[in-house]
């Protein structure tokens, strides 16, 4: 099987069974997972998503051990038991009707960065911004678990890259080739910047620098997500960067201001 084959248009169920355990085999092959991490789906027709099975290594699929389910989560197909972050999976194909692949890993350098609390949000690489703008980072919550999925909300109509804080990452796209280059991305990215602040003092980026980067889009073919109102990444004039910011859920705001109203109302 050459990469072609994962080039979007279309498919087969069975040309995308083959094409998720090709990736899985590169994932496990570059590194970016070893013996039962990381998970990878696709969206067919039909509202049925194709997911690998929980507690089995990714580089050694067959097509037979993929599991069908439909955009609820249940099981339509498929002798396995389906992955414990299929309702991460599912959260980007509700969200983002443009996207059709999701990739999960913990590729070492880029979860070293995630470990240690930090956002690849500098302004560093023009490739890095202009593909994806920054890589936030998405606060902790145990895996597989709905707080996750609750922490993540507010990122994916953003961004197409994720860093999941003493985790991994995550990464979507249309098709299952770009979602596996945006994985590769987030880890080249972490690696660069690691070199770079062993080697010296990475140098940001100005913002005018990085304004013709975006306007630069059309020309690579690249096509934010939908969501727009993604933050910029920091750039050598400084600022508040995204790591200074708090993201709250409306449940989370709601319940700040409830406390601050009950304590001025104790206070009287
Ligand atoms: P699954 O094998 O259940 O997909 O989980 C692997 C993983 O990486 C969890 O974060």
């Amino acid at each position: 099987m050459t990469p072609d084959s994962l080039l979007p248009r279309h498919k087969s169920d069975a040309q995308h069974a083959r094409d998720m355990c090709l990736a899985g085999r590169w994932m496990y092959e570059r590194g970016f997972i070893v013996a039962c991490e990381g998970n990878l789906s696709v969206r067919l027709g039909d509202g049925r998503i194709l997911t690998t099975p929980t507690c089995m290594n990714k580089g050694m699929l067959s097509p037979e051990d993929l599991v069908m389910t439909d955009l609820e989560g249940r099981q339509v197909a498929g002798d396995r038991k389906v992955s414990s972050e299929l309702a991460m999976h599912l959260l980007f194909y509700r969200m983002r009707p443009d996207v059709n692949a999701v990739c999960h890993a913990h590729p070492p350098t880029a979860t070293g960065f995630a470990v240690a609390g930090r956002a690849l949000n500098k302004a560093l690489l023009p490739e890095v911004i202009v593909g994806l703008g920054q890589i936030p980072l998405v606060q902790y919550a145990t895996p597989g678990t709905p707080e996750l999925s609750a922490a993540l909300e507010p990122f994916v109509p953003h961004y197409d890259a994720l860093l999941l804080a003493n985790h991994g990452a995550v990464t979507c796209g249309a098709d299952l080739l770009t979602a596996f280059f945006r994985m590769e991305t987030i880890e080249h990215s972490a690696k660069i910047t690691l070199a770079a602040e062993l080697a010296g003092e990475p140098v940001l980026l100005s913002g005018r620098e990085v304004a013709k980067l975006m306007a630069a889009r059309p020309r690579y073919f690249v096509s934010p997500p939908p969501g727009g109102g993604a933050e910029l990444p920091m750039t050598s004039e400084g600022g508040e960067s995204a790591e200074d910011r708090v993201t709250l859920t409306r449940d989370e705001l709601d319940a700040l201001i409830d406390e601050a109203v009950r304590k001025d109302r104790s206070r009287r």
